[in-house]
């Protein structure tokens, strides 16, 4: 089915927007419209949005005003806004796209777009993935993102997910080991899990410890990663689950958010930082007492927000210990940004940008201090990584501890190794990643 018609996707955000762009990609094309190689080009923009801080937003504002510009040129080009709108920019978006469409209703689209303008305010009571049934273009083969939920219900005090994405909603398990197996007969090196909340995943008694094992077992030579879990109801079935699942890779991301009590109650997490530290402690155990015949040594990620309303300096002083404790590998620091509609959002923001400034560089500092320890340990070793980018004398990829490794190619080499898993003897460490050649 051919319309002649072009598609450019923007997508903002986390795995969950990428994976949903792939699922709206595929259905634009089960419908006979053809990727555009620039927005320029295309007769049908789609913007796929963030919200989970301003940033993602004022972006959005700002390429509203390209499309515009663009849209002089081309008359009949349509733009949709979709992904995580909050309700109160649904309103304010309004005036700069056509079609403002919940991901959720991805089947109607094209009835939508039989109309000259349509806006779908996001309704949170929808309780339905049924959008997964489409079946994505994957971005690349070897590498695919599978969703097991959509939303989440825990309403962390700061967070957008729960207002724009709406309550948890679990997919079913057997709908997500066939797109699992089918991914893998293609090719697939490397199935990402994706929910917000992973460990809530409970399908008719299959949860995400079964679910885990489920995938591990499929034939086949690829890796297992997921993100997010919650350090609230990390049982010991999902340790046991990771530990000594053969694909799973020895490493994930444990939100911590903050190191303080008071922080973290008033921020809706439901953990103490003595629980979350011994909940690392278990899980290092695990893997260093159950992970037989692989890495017994994991490596940690972790998302912090700082300048939280009301933080003191000693609260934020507790995060920084918080992470000198744990030994994060990586971690996702972000200044804390109020989310219209959120609890928090009507606690003042009282944490002058200045100081969320200072206490980012020095987290930051700390961050690098720890992750260039942690990657030392890897020089000499040979690891083996999976490539996603070629360049002329150097390939990049990632190892299975999640580190980017950038290997030096030989000069007679011109062998392609994108979505190929390759051995690196490594010889030096960054904060960042490391560096090796080809083994
Ligand atoms: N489901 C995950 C997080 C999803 S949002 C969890 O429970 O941890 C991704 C990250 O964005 C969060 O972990 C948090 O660190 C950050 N974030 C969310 N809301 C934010 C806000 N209002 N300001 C700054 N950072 C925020
Ligand atoms: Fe947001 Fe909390 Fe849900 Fe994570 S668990 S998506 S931070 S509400
Ligand atoms: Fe992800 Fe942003 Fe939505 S982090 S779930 S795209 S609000």
């Amino acid at each position: 089915m051919e319309n002649n018609l072009k598609y450019f996707i923007i997508t903002l955000g986390c795995q969950m927007n990428k994976s949903d762009s792939e699922r709206i990609a595929a259905m634009l094309e089960k419908r006979g419209y053809q990727p555009a190689a620039k927005e320029a080009d295309a007769d049908l923009i789609i913007m796929n949005t963030c919200s989970v801080r301003q940033s993602a937003m004022d972006r959005v504002f700002g390429l509203a005003k390209n499309l515009t510009e663009i849209k002089k040129k081309n008359p009949r080009l349509k733009t949709v806004l979709t992904g995580c709108v909050l309700p109160e920019d649904f309103k304010k978006t309004q005036k700069m796209f056509d079609y403002i469409l919940s991901i959720k209703n991805l089947a109607q689209w094209p009835e939508y777009f039989g109309q000259e303008q349509f806006f779908q305010a996001f309704d949170m009571t929808q309780k339905d993935c049924s959008y997964f049934n489409q079946k994505p273009k994957y971005s690349n083969s070897y590498s695919v993102f599978i969703p097991i939920s959509n939303g989440c219900s825990n309403f962390c005090s700061y967070c957008a997910v729960p207002y724009t994405r709406g309550p948890l909603v679990l997919r079913s398990h057997k709908e997500i080991m066939i797109e699992a197996e089918n991914a893998i007969n293609n090719g697939a090196k490397e199935i990402w899990l994706l929910g917000q909340n992973v460990n809530d995943y409970n399908d008719k008694g299959i949860n995400f410890a079964k679910l885990l094992k489920m995938i591990n077992e499929l034939p086949g030579n690829f890796w297992i990663r997921f993100t997010s879990p919650h350090p609230k109801e990390f049982t010991s079935e999902m340790i046991e689950a990771i530990a000594r699942s053969k694909k799973m890779t020895p490493y994930f991301n444990l939100p911590m958010q903050s190191g303080d009590d008071e922080v973290l109650s008033r921020m809706r997490r439901s953990y103490k930082i003595g629980e979350y530290k011994s909940l690392v402690k278990r899980i290092r155990a695990a893997f260093s007492s159950q992970r037989q015949g692989l890495e017994k040594e994991l490596a940690l990620s972790t998302d912090i927000i700082t300048g939280y309303p009301g933080e003191t300096r000693d609260q934020y002083i507790s995060t920084l210990k918080a992470m000198e404790e744990v030994g994060y590998d990586m971690a996702y620091i972000a200044k804390y940004s109020p989310r219209p509609g959120t609890v928090s959002s009507w606690l003042p923001d009282n944490v002058s940008q200045k100081e969320k400034d200072t206490r980012w560089k020095y987290l930051t500092q700390l961050l690098e201090k720890t992750a260039l320890a942690k990657n030392k340990k890897f020089v000499d070793e040979t690891i083996e990584v999976l490539i996603d980018e070629q360049r002329k004398d150097v390939i990049l990829g990632k190892s299975r501890h999640f580190k980017t490794v950038k290997i030096r190619l030989p000069k007679d080499s011109n062998e392609n190794f994108t979505g190929q898993f390759v051995k690196a003897k490594i010889t030096a460490a960054l904060p960042w990643g490391l560096e090796g050649d080809l083994a």
